[in-house]
């Protein structure tokens, strides 16, 4: 690592290029944490649907518990950690909330298979709800199939959102061949990111 390196973002979008290109599963991810009401944590693995400027954007329901926690909190921290690349990254910053016809743009992109669920949580029973047993889903999938028979006639869940994890703090670890790890932190201020390198 290069201690010249003023810029986080472009550093981790290019480190992602390379995990992608090694077929690392976890480029495609992230690790999202947040607050729950009561104060506790609460932390899930999502797709990572993008990097631009300072926001790594993610899609859930307005329906999930992390959805009711951002809007009571919008306090986060985003882990990314690619073995492939041995990299990992703490994020931290502001969030903001996707244009909705931005969120349904992407969803036209979906497999069909997620588009039948997300019918389901419309038209059945919403998300994290107790189900009573998995055939009652499966039933219910089968019947969205016959309703909705090719993926372009799947009309767009009310319930989806988007958000954007805007960066102002980024933590980088990488482990170089003698596994000694390298820690550099990263802060935006000013228009502009300050770097200090920590101990390990
Ligand atoms: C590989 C993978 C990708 C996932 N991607 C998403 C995602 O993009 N959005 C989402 O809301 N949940 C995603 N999930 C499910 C979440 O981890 C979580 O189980 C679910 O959203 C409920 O979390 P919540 O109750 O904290 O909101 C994904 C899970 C896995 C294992």
């Amino acid at each position: 690592m290069n201690n010249d390196c003023t810029d986080p973002i472009l550093e981790i979008v290019t480190s992602r290029q390379r995990a992608l290109v090694l077929n690392d599963i976890c480029a495609v991810v992230c690790s999202l944490a947040t607050v729950a009401v009561d104060g506790s944590p609460r932390v899930r693995v999502m797709n990572l649907n993008g990097i631009s400027g300072r926001s790594f954007e993610l899609h859930c329901s307005e329906q999930s518990g992390k959805w009711k926690e951002l809007v009571q909190s919008p306090a986060y921290e985003l882990l990314l950690w690619w073995p492939s690349v041995a990299r990992q990254y703490r994020i931290r910053g502001e969030l903001e909330i996707m244009p909705q016809s931005l969120v349904q743009q992407s969803w036209l992109r979906a497999p069909y298979s997620f588009k039948l669920l997300d019918r389901f949580y419309e038209e059945y029973q919403p998300l994290g709800s107790q189900l009573q047993n998995q055939q009652v889903l499966l039933s219910a999938i089968n019947s969205l199939k016959t309703k909705y028979p090719s993926e372009q006639d799947v009309p767009p869940p009310k319930h989806l959102r988007g958000i954007y994890c805007k960066a102002n703090w980024i933590e980088a670890l990488y482990i170089d061949n003698l596994r000694i790890h390298e820690r550099h932190c990263y802060s935006y201020t000013d228009h502009h990111w300050r770097h200090e390198l920590l101990v390990p």
